[in-house]
């Protein structure tokens, strides 16, 4: 049976972007195999970030997962941090790891431009950790957004790196890309992100969607009311393809070609489904906030779990490497 690993950065905010590219797709998928889901803390420190606030940020996480469905009797959900076999794995693997690989990962360009002040290693190395988080249950099937692919791509190679120098101990894993690889924030032009202020988070009320949604961007060429609108370069469309059903999303293509429907009622459907969808979840997010002995036992338990396979793995890898007496 395959193993399924996946990992989220913890985040202040969870949002509907997070939902549709990940955790929905997690949900689904720890019916079908074996799953192991990470809050990846050690990741995030590879930007800048707040220590006082860091142990908050991560349960606020904790409770999102757990009230989208993330279910600890089906899947082990833990911190990353709790098993330091992580952490022990990425240095042996950064000795296998291409540095000219290393140098063409877009994603640490991308991230070295945006924090030009903060280019440590570990944004450098960050695909080895991710490499380690993977290869330490040697799972299988890894569910990611298409931003991920090059490091999974990266993945491979140390894994069969590892192999050809020691002994081959590692698969190769597969990536599993969800279907909308990528939700656009209310600007309707950059990814949906916490730290661009163009999110929906899960916990809008009825009240805060409204003021984010009258704001957020339509088709641009579409100016009167009158004017027939093009869906296809309509974010708002988008959004209704990922959170409204099927019939209604015909209906509101055709309307909107024809002037038949105006920009402020499509987005008012579109908010009644997205409350539909997110006001459950906030209920629940209010329910584990209120129990965190609930919280940090599920998280407990799910490192327990994993430091089984974990620490099986570090013998195995030890082993090979020359390392089994120490
Ligand atoms: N880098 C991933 C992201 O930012 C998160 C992550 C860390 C991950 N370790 C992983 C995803 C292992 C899949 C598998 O989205």
């Amino acid at each position: 049976m395959p193993t399924v690993f996946s990992g989220i950065q913890p985040s202040g905010i969870i949002h509907i972007g997070n939902y549709i590219g990940a955790i929905k797709n997690w949900v689904k998928i720890q019916n079908d195999y074996p799953s192991i889901f990470s809050i990846v803390d050690l990741h995030a420190m590879t930007l800048r970030y707040d220590p006082s606030s860091m142990e908050n940020v991560i349960f606020n996480t904790a409770t999102a997962l757990l009230a989208c469905g993330v279910d600890p009797e089906k899947c082990s959900l833990f911190v990353q941090s709790a098993v330091h076999e992580h952490t022990e794995l990425t240095w042996i693997l950064t000795t296998v790891t291409p540095y000219g690989d290393l140098t063409r990962m877009t994603q640490f360009k991308d991230k070295s431009e945006q924090n030009s002040d903060n280019i440590n290693a570990g944004l450098f190395t960050y695909p080895i950790l991710m490499a380690a988080d993977i290869l330490i249950y040697k799972a299988d099937i890894i569910p990611v957004g298409e931003d991920q692919l090059q490091h999974l791509e990266l993945t491979r190679e140390v894994a069969r790196r590892f192999n050809s120098t020691f002994s081959p101990i590692f698969s190769e894993p597969k990536g599993m890309l969800t279907e909308t690889p990528k939700i656009l924030g209310l600007d309707g032009k950059y990814k949906m992100s916490k730290s661009l202020n163009n999110y929906i988070s899960l916990e809008e009320t009825e009240q805060t969607l409204w003021e984010k949604l009258r704001g957020a961007k339509t088709d641009e060429a579409r100016i009167k009311r009158t004017d027939p609108g093009n869906p296809d370069v309509c974010n708002i469309y988008t959004l209704h393809k990922n959170f409204s059903g099927e019939e209604e999303v015909k209906e509101i293509n055709t309307e909107c070609r024809k002037a038949g429907i105006g920009c402020v009622d499509c987005k008012k459907k579109l908010m009644k489904n997205l409350l539909t969808l997110t006001s459950p979840i906030r209920e629940k997010i209010e329910f584990f906030r209120s129990k965190p002995e609930k919280v940090y036992e599920i998280l407990e338990q799910g490192a327990q779990n994993c430091k089984k396979i974990a620490s099986q793995t570090m013998k195995e890898v030890k082993s090979v490497i020359g390392l089994k007496r120490f």
